[in-house]
């Protein structure tokens, strides 16, 4: 078992594979897109292998596989199938845009995946094309039916934007009436990789349910799951439910249980870490796994306490952060 130095327990991976998208959503990066990594730079399979296998000897047993988009990242199954048979391992899922998902479906599956959380802004057409600056609606629709023909957990990622898409929250919700999904909203953090776009939270977690309780006064706090990022409630009458993630507010750190590994290789004992440990370089310097476990260790026993603190190391000044594609979320 990981302890971190505030006495909590690590057992969760977020693993990013790709910071390669094929949506550019503008609170995740620019039109243009990010100065992509090479392929010499993102950790092969092979270390990634490597380095789950140690992790989850170490204590890991939950890895959810991140990016950019996991499945433009060529030979995403086999490594699908390589995690899924690492001894100790109880749980992997993935977020995706659905964009490329679909015909993954059934393999998803059959390798034992039960949830997945597939990001979604809005359920329209016009507005989805202003977001993502790309057209692809239909087939992310298509992949929200496909995963809940095959009977997965799903729970949908909505980031709240002030003038975007406010006014896709009460259709969102109104999904839950007959659908088993789980829509969660999400304050939206400042990693767009831009430093013109980020102009303060104007919907935090409060507003957002109050908003929903206006149309929905009989909503009720459902209990969270343990280590939950979101806030849950049910709308009596209703198969699904609602969430929120207070994200940039950031009120669950206190039960933080994950780490994360970026494209390229690099641990974050926090997303708001500036500069993780370099885990690539200690694998290509041929470091023993003892080795590797012991730098993972000790990076884990320096963990910020939360988001706010380790910002404040980060001691650029700047509040905008890099491209989420290229922490992983
Ligand atoms: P599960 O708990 O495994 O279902 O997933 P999740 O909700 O953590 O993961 P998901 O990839 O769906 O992310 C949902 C949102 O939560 C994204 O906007 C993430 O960036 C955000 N998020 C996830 N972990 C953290 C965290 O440690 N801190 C902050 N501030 N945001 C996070
Ligand atoms: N703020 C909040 N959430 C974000 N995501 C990407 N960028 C941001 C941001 N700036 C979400 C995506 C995806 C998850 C991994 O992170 O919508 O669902
Ligand atoms: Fe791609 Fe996800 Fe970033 Fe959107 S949020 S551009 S889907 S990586």
């Amino acid at each position: 078992m990981i302890t971190d130095n505030h006495g909590r327990k690590i057992n969760y991976l977020r693993l990013a594979v790709t910071d390669r998208c094929n949506l550019r959503c503008f609170y995740c990066m620019p039109e243009e897109g990010i100065d992509w990594l090479n392929r010499a730079e993102l950790l092969s399979y092979e270390e990634i292998l490597r380095l789950c296998t140690l992790l989850v000897d170490m204590g890991i047993d939950k890895i959810r596989i991140t990016g950019g988009e996991p499945f433009v990242r060529r030979d995403m199954m086999q490594l699908l199938e390589a995690l899924s048979a690492i001894d100790g391992l109880n749980e992997i899922s993935l977020t995706t845009n659905g964009v490329l998902t679909a015909p993954y479906i059934p393999e998803l599956k059959r390798l034992g995946i039960k949830s997945i959380n597939l990001s979604l802004d809005t359920l329209d057409a016009g507005r989805f094309f202003s977001i993502t600056r790309r057209d692809e609606f239909a087939a992310v629709m298509h992949t929200l039916d496909e995963l809940l023909k095959y009977g997965f957990e799903v729970k949908i990622n909505a980031v709240v934007m002030d003038g975007r898409n406010t006014q896709d929250i009460l259709p969102l919700v109104a999904l839950t009436k007959d659908l088993p999904v789980s829509v969660r909203f999400i304050e939206e953090m400042p990693f767009n990789g831009d430093s013109h776009v980020y102009t303060g939270l104007a919907w935090d977690h409060l507003r957002i349910l109050d908003h929903i309780t206006q149309s929905y006064p009989g909503i009720q706090k459902i209990k969270d799951a343990p280590y939950s990022t979101s806030y849950n409630y049910h709308i009596p009458g209703h198969i699904g439910n609602v969430g929120i993630i207070a994200a940039y507010s950031r009120t669950f750190c206190g039960t933080c249980n994950r780490i994360r590994l970026t494209p390229q290789g690099e641990m974050k004992t926090c997303l708001y870490e500036g500069e993780g440990l370099d885990v690539r370089a200690l694998l290509r310097s041929n470091a023993s796994n003892d080795e590797l476990r012991q730098q993972l260790a000790t990076a884990i026993s320096h963990r910020a306490k939360d988001g706010w603190e380790a910002e404040a190391a980060r001691k650029t000044g700047d509040p905008v952060h890099e491209s989420m594609a290229l922490i992983g979320g």
